[in-house]
């Protein structure tokens, strides 16, 4: 049976956490939450690929989650960074939107499954235009972003290169909010498509170990 997204799967609480953003205004409010519910932790502003540049530790665990891939313009080096961090046998954990998604129109017109977009990898990005943004969708603005899409393919072959062991690949028939209009919301929040449970994975869920013996490049 595959875990639920949110299932204990690290290990016990109580790490040092050491977490990474792009965005100032992110880390200055993860700063601000560590502080207000006295939950000490690092936060270091930064591009993904440009971390080695400014850290040079490594952890036991490195957990990412629900919308980091599609901004992310080379899966390759992501995963190999994901391993540059890593401690010799240490985990790597995400919980993602599963790629097959991002295939579909999820404006606010759609009424059901409609493909609109490719789902293998173009090295140009996907530029889309909408009102507000992912965390404020009804900001009075108009936003440009650019988006990649990296197929479950490409995202397992990039850990494999990487020099990581799958240990497991679930995929799950829910996810955590809102992705098409007409999905619904049940008593356990969770937002699955009506009528048609066991059709589309909507999420899925990867834990990798670090093999350690091969030198990480970047
Ligand atoms: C959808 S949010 C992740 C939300 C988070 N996982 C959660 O569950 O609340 C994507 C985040 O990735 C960050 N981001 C995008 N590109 C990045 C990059 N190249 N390096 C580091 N962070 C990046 C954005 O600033 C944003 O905070």
């Amino acid at each position: 049976m595959p875990l639920r997204p949110g299932h204990p799967v690290l290990g016990p609480p109580g790490a040092t956490v050491t977490g990474i953003d792009l965005s100032e205004e992110g880390i200055r409010l993860a700063r601000s939450l560590s502080a207000e519910l006295k939950i000490p932790a690092e936060f270091i502003r930064s591009d993904l690929y440009d971390l080695p540049k400014v850290l040079d530790r490594r952890f036991d665990i490195v957990f990412t989650s629900y919308g980091v891939l599609i901004w992310l313009r080379d899966i390759g080096r992501w995963a190999r960074t994901i391993a540059r961090f890593l401690k010799p046998g240490g985990t790597f954990y995400i919980v993602e939107f599963h790629p097959v998604t991002l295939i579909f129109d999820n404006t606010e017109e759609a009424t059901d499954l409609r493909v609109g977009f490719p789902y293998f990898h173009r090295p140009e990005p996907i530029r889309y235009t909408g009102q507000g943004s992912y965390a404020a969708p009804d900001a009075p603005y108009l936003s440009v972003t650019y988006e990649w899409v990296h197929s479950l393919g490409d995202i397992v072959t990039a850990l494999i290169d990487a020099g990581f062991r799958i240990e497991f690949l679930h995929e799950f028939p829910y996810t955590i909010c809102r992705h098409f209009p007409f999905l619904e919301k049940g008593a356990d929040g969770l937002w699955r498509l009506p009528g048609r449970e066991d059709s589309l994975p909507l999420l899925f869920s990867l834990r990798a170990k670090s093999a350690g013996e091969r030198e990480p490049f970047l």
